[in-house]
């Protein structure tokens, strides 16, 4: 770790440590639970989804981490009112906190209430607005996603690297659709006309989180997608910068805490992802 960076323990357990513990216990906890909802509640919209399951894992991560960290502030989907405009409103007022725990504690709801087996849990740990710790856990394949700041990133240990493909025409992509429909999804949909005939192929899985570590882990080339939250994005986007890739906004400007409009890449394709979305938001 280099040395501007935060000692990454205070007096016990490491700051990843308890990231991976929480992960891995609200993890299998979601898994135990998978086909069971009996009770299904919508947010913002009909396509956002949130049950006991969403809540009880993130009181588990809650408290595990206040266990650990009591002095550290802790932003949980499930605490902020449902929303792009409470969400947005929430980093802004909790961003530049000493350390700042940035959770989705279902992050794929959907896929995970119909049995489709592609959701995750994704906590990262910011230091003043700097993501230090990333971690992404997906139950169904018990794969977990490491990053620490400097130090790299790894899938159950091993080394992760991007990607290799030169050109969008070579690249595996991702997307999702918002559970916003007003701006996010027309945006996402002209965003798909223009690149869905550029690429080689556009996945939908449902986990922007996961999407994230899949471009880390070089099983896709990019990512992009609309209004989305901190807490979709924090964990993941270490991972992709640690793992060599490239993060920014859809305009290609840096990543921060702010940003909901995402762009991930193994940073060769970037600058032509971006220019398409560009190009797509004109017409
Ligand atoms: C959703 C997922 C999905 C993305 C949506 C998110 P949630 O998160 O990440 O892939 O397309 O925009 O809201 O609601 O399941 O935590
Ligand atoms: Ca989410
Ligand atoms: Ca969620």
């Amino acid at each position: 770790m280099s040395d501007n960076l935060p000692n990454n323990a205070i007096g016990g357990k490491s700051f990843t440590a308890v990231a991976i513990n929480c992960a891995a216990k609200a993890g299998e906890w979601i898994q135990s639970k998978l086909g069971t909802i009996t009770q299904l509640d919508t947010k913002y919209s009909m396509h956002d989804l949130v049950t006991e399951v969403d809540k009880g894992s993130e009181r588990m991560i809650r408290n595990l981490v206040g266990t650990h960290f009591p002095h550290h502030a802790f932003l949980g989907e499930e605490g902020v009112e449902p929303g792009p405009e409470a969400s947005a409103k929430a980093i802004r007022d909790m961003g530049d906190e000493e350390y700042l725990w940035i959770v989705d504690p279902v992050d794929g709801t959907t896929n995970f209430v119909h049995g489709f087996p592609f959701f995750s849990v994704s906590i990262a740990l910011a230091h003043r607005g700097q993501v230090i710790v990333g971690v992404v856990y997906d139950p169904s394949r018990d794969e977990l996603f490491v990053a620490e700041r400097g130090k790299g990133a790894y899938v159950h240990g091993r080394s992760m690297r991007v990607s290799q493909e030169l050109t969008l025409g070579q690249s595996l992509i991702a997307t999702g659709f918002p559970a916003e429909q007003h701006v996010a999804l027309p945006a996402n949909l002209k965003g798909i006309q223009a690149l869905a005939p550029k690429v080689r192929n556009l996945r939908m899985g449902g986990s922007a989180a996961l999407h994230l570590a899949y471009v880390a882990a070089g099983r896709l080339s990019g990512f992009w997608e609309y209004n989305l939250s901190a807490w979709d994005i924090a964990a993941g986007a270490l991972l992709v910068e640690e793992a060599g890739g490239r993060l920014s906004d859809v305009a290609g400007e840096p990543y921060h805490l702010g940003v909901r409009n995402v762009a991930a890449s193994n940073g060769h394709v970037h600058d032509e992802l971006v220019e398409e979305l560009r190009k797509a938001s004109l017409t």
